[in-house]
């Protein structure tokens, strides 16, 4: 595994993030130093999509990144699933498959999950991703989702949050998490820096809202770090 070391030395101008090569290449560092809990939450959601997947129906990983939730996926489950990643970064995509090469029946594709034709399914996966949509397509994004899911498929979704009169605190504590694992002070705050205006989060309660906008009419908490969680959203009709 590449080591992030991306903004390890001071920078004359910090550039919006991006998920670009150099990204692609540490990502699965990153994600292991950079989000609570990483490991457990993708053996949870590999549980959950096992749980809920339905016979013939596929499951989709949006923003799948390097693949990882997918590869959780199909070691767990006693045959093969067609499993479905897609992600707007051409690196991630390539990345992916290299990692994933050993499990051909998980398929990888390059594209814009806000703006894809998806097929009927009764799992989505949407695992630290809708914080980079632009706020005003999240609703339509969401329905479209609600609209593709079978009755009873289900949305598992973790996002980062924000906290209304603590956020600073809590942000506070989430960057000694960080330096536990040996981030320093001036990487924890450029990347900070780089995530300004990129990153957009809600605060749980406005998640739950937009869920049930979309017309999940079960939103559950099933996992909450500090300003990490994630959601099963399940379609009840
Ligand atoms: C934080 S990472 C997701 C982590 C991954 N789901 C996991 O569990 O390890 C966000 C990913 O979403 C992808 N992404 C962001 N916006 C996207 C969009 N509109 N369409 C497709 N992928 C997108 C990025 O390229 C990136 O790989």
């Amino acid at each position: 595994m590449n080591k992030d070391k991306i903004y390890s030395q001071p920078l004359s101008k910090v550039t919006p993030f991006t998920f670009n090569k150099e990204v692609a290449e540490v990502f699965d560092d990153m994600v292991n130093r950079s989000i609570p809990f990483y490991k457990e939450l993708q053996e949870l959601i590999a549980q959950l999509a096992l749980a809920y997947v339905q016979p013939e129906s596929s499951i989709y990983d949006l923003g799948c990144s390097t693949g990882e939730t997918m590869l959780q996926i199909s070691r767990k489950s006693s045959t093969p699933l067609s499993i479905i990643g897609l992600d707007s970064s051409e690196q991630m995509i390539t990345k992916a498959k290299k990692k994933c090469q050993k499990y051909p029946h998980l398929l990888f594709n390059k594209a814009d999950i806000t703006d894809f034709e998806f097929q009927p399914s009764s799992v989505f996966i949407l695992t630290y991703v809708m914080q980079f949509i632009a706020p005003e397509k999240r609703l339509s994004f969401l329905k479209t989702i609600y609209s593709h899911l079978l009755p009873k498929g289900v949305l598992i979704i973790s996002e980062k949050i924000k906290f209304p009169n603590i956020n600073e605190d809590i942000v506070g504590f989430y960057e000694q998490f960080k330096a536990k694992n040996y981030y320093s002070e001036l990487e924890i705050k450029q990347k900070r820096e780089a995530l300004e205006n990129v990153l957009i989060s809600y605060t749980l309660p406005e998640n739950i809202e937009l869920l049930k906008q979309a017309g999940f009419s079960i939103v559950q908490p099933v996992f909450q770090y500090l300003n990490f969680c994630c959601l099963l959203a399940i379609k009840n009709d």
